[in-house]
């Protein structure tokens, strides 16, 4: 990690750092795994979130990893593949969402609001191809 480099936040599964508007998110080893079981596993969730973000981004506003920029839609599965194996497999690099969020914006509503905005996905999100 380098000097300009901070963990913003620490999930589940993975470290995130951000540098620079830009966060790297690494998924870490898990010492209650099997090495080779562990090492397939991240390998395999780094590789479906940059699948599911590129093709989101395309829809909504979320983050585009970065390298999901030029994948186009029909060849995107080897690209990707590819492109995370050259990197190691398990880090995503993507850029950083600043703002509160979406459970804590929830947490200012009573229950059955909060219900009643989580039937509602398309609403929550503002359209990507809308934005430009
Ligand atoms: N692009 C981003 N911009 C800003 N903050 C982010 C971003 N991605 C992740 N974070 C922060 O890091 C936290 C953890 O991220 P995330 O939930 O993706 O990791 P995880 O729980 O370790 O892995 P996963 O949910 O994929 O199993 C988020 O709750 C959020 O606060
Ligand atoms: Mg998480």
């Amino acid at each position: 990690m380098t000097s300009q480099q901070k963990i913003i936040a620490q999930g589940a599964e993975a470290t995130i750092t951000l540098n620079e508007n830009i966060i790297t998110k690494n998924r870490l080893q898990k010492s209650y795994r099997i090495p080779e079981l562990d090492n397939r596993i991240r390998k395999r969730r780094t590789k479906k979130e940059i699948k599911l973000l590129t093709k989101a981004s395309s829809i909504i506003n979320c983050p585009l990893p970065l390298g999901g920029r030029t994948i186009s839609r029909e060849n995107s599965k080897n690209k990707i593949a590819s492109e995370v194996a050259s990197k190691g497999g398990k880090t995503i690099h993507m850029p950083f969402i600043s703002g509160k969020k979406l459970s804590q914006h929830l947490n200012e509503f009573p229950l059955t609001k909060q219900k009643q905005i989580l039937k509602q996905p398309d609403k929550m999100f503002q359209n990507s191809t809308t934005q430009k």
